[in-house]
């Protein structure tokens, strides 16, 4: 079989190829494995279009967050229409915020499959960020896989951005599997989460690659602001929260497969448990990779980790690709649609740890809202993992923004995993274990063991206002603490005597 060179672009020639008001779907999970040059060849494109009096936005799916070349710069251009699933970029969030940018927030591991079915339209363009590419069509990723596959098979075209600053001896650490979608559908055969069920490349059509943009660019990833006094209580009460329930024989001795989300606190709770004598040595079935786990990879404390993407920053990847004979039997990097996906997390029993911006007194848990309308990240992988664990706890400090702001409220002021859905919430003042207890038991426990001091007393009186009832609710003093804190900045001192 002969097959032509595939045709190599600039970033302007290939940002050509798209145009006003088209879908076009990015590889990459956080900044790794996400394109660069390619979209910051849109974001001129957008500006030289507005330049010029015509109207220019793309709509743009993605597998979760990325990085300033891509939401950053077409969020400055102007260019985003209409975004999905996740974002964490500053000048996209305003543009959200805004009303500039439409934006539709989604659980992580459904975002293939609706792609597949159309729920989102089509996709005209599909840009991926590869190590290698093949002219008989084969891609092989970077650093994350996404919803990479799924964009390969459903775009119109595909651009690839050929990034040599990831070895081609990736080829290997990548497992794509898409599920047949229904009612083809069966069980995915994955029972471990080191096992391997797919393909280490993406086959596509050849001729569906209109062309390879060569680049040599580190990912956009940042580290983590070192552990904080309150970050490392958050981590050791979670810490030993599971050391006591693997004591009482409420999690097998051999441990189980722990799913951690990102940030500060998540990078302090998995250093807390690896600190933990009564903790044996885990692995990671988990969404993001994040640096934390390198380490503890490095010390034989995590022994293996399923994940989405490689979200370290450049001197830890280097790090890793530098001792890749370690690295390449402990690792494996999988679509998102199976590393969040409901029928596996719930087979293999994975302990998900999630943070949470506020949480009410039933348990319910906003992770995506600030005061019910701006929208800070998106709900991302939290509830794909939350309702399906083996255990699923949420953690955050009890209080923000220099204490003017309690995380534990009444009733959040936003929705996104449900009382049903969460077992624990651990702040840096204690533990609310949520199992088995009545709405007027939770309220109780979450105000004695999570909420901050200063709120205590606050809270209680809300409760109390209920009077007996089964859930401790007064519907036209719930948000009395949030339309305080939106009057003045601050929710302490809300005289509750205005509410009744
Ligand atoms: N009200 C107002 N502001 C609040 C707040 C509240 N209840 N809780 C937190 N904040 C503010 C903080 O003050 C901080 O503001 P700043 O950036 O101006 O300093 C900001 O929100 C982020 O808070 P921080 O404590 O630094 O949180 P984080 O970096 O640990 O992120 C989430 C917390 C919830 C935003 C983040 O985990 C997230 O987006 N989660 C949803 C997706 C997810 O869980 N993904 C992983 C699943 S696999």
């Amino acid at each position: 079989m002969t097959k032509k060179e595939l045709p190599r672009l600039t970033p302007d020639e290939a940002a050509q190829f798209i145009h006003d008001r088209q879908t076009v779907a990015f590889s990459g999970f956080t900044p790794a494995g996400t394109p660069k040059a390619v979209p910051r060849g849109i974001a001129a494109r957008a500006l030289a279009e507005h330049a010029a009096g015509r109207p220019f936005k793309v709509n743009v799916i993605t597998g979760a967050s990325t990085g300033p070349s891509l939401d950053g710069a077409l969020a400055k251009a102007q260019a985003i229409g209409f975004r999905t699933p996740y974002q964490s970029d500053p000048d996209l969030r305003k543009s959200i915020n805004s009303g500039e940018t439409q934006f539709f927030d989604m659980h992580l591991s459904r975002l293939p499959q609706d792609v597949r079915y159309g729920f989102l339209g089509p996709v005209h363009c599909a840009v991926i960020e590869a190590c290698d590419v093949t002219r008989y069509g084969e891609i092989v990723l970077t650093s994350s896989v996404g919803a990479a596959p799924t964009f390969c098979r459903v775009a119109d075209r595909i651009i690839v951005e050929l990034n040599r600053y990831h070895p081609s001896f990736l080829r290997g650490v990548h497992d794509i599997y898409e599920p047949l979608d229904p009612p083809q559908r069966s069980d995915i055969p994955l029972f471990k989460p080191a096992d391997r069920v797919g393909q280490s490349v993406i086959q596509v059509d050849p001729a569906k690659i209109v062309g390879v943009v060569e680049t040599n660019e580190p990912d956009e990833t940042k580290g983590f602001a070192d552990v904080s006094d309150v970050t490392a209580r958050i981590g050791r009460n979670v810490a030993e929260f599971l050391a006591n329930e693997i004591r009482r024989g409420l999690i097998p001795r051999s441990f189980l497969p722990i799913q951690s989300g990102v940030g500060d606190t998540a990078n302090a709770v998995l250093q807390a448990m690896s600190e933990n004598p009564h903790i044996p040595s885990f692995q990671m079935y988990t969404e993001v990779i994040q640096d934390s786990v390198i380490s503890l990879m490095r010390q034989g404390r995590v022994t293996f980790a399923s994940g989405c993407s490689l979200t370290v920053p450049p001197p830890t990847l280097n790090g890793i690709y530098e001792d890749w004979e370690y690295f390449r039997t402990r690792l494996v990097l999988r679509p998102q649609e199976i590393t969040n996906n409901p029928e596996l997390v719930r087979r293999l029993g994975i302990i998900s740890i999630n943070t949470a911006i506020e949480v009410d007194l039933s348990g319910n848990v906003n992770s995506t809202h600030i005061l019910g309308r701006s929208m800070m990240n998106g709900i991302g992988g939290s509830a794909d993992f939350a309702r399906n664990a083996f255990l699923s706890m949420f953690t955050c400090p009890s209080i923000a923004k220099g204490g003017k702001i309690s995380t534990i409220v009444p009733l959040v002021s936003h929705l996104d995993s449900s009382e049903h859905s969460v077992s624990i919430i651990v702040t840096d003042q204690g533990v609310a274990d949520l199992r088995g207890k009545s709405p007027a038991e939770r309220a109780r426990v979450l105000i004695e063991k999570c909420a901050h001091p200063d709120y205590r007393e606050q809270l209680r009186d809300y409760v109390a206002m209920a009077g007996n009832t089964h859930t401790p609710q007064t519907l036209a003093a719930a948000f009395g603490m949030h339309i305080k804190a939106s009057r003045d900045g601050d929710m302490r001192g809300v005289d509750w005597s205005k509410f009744q």
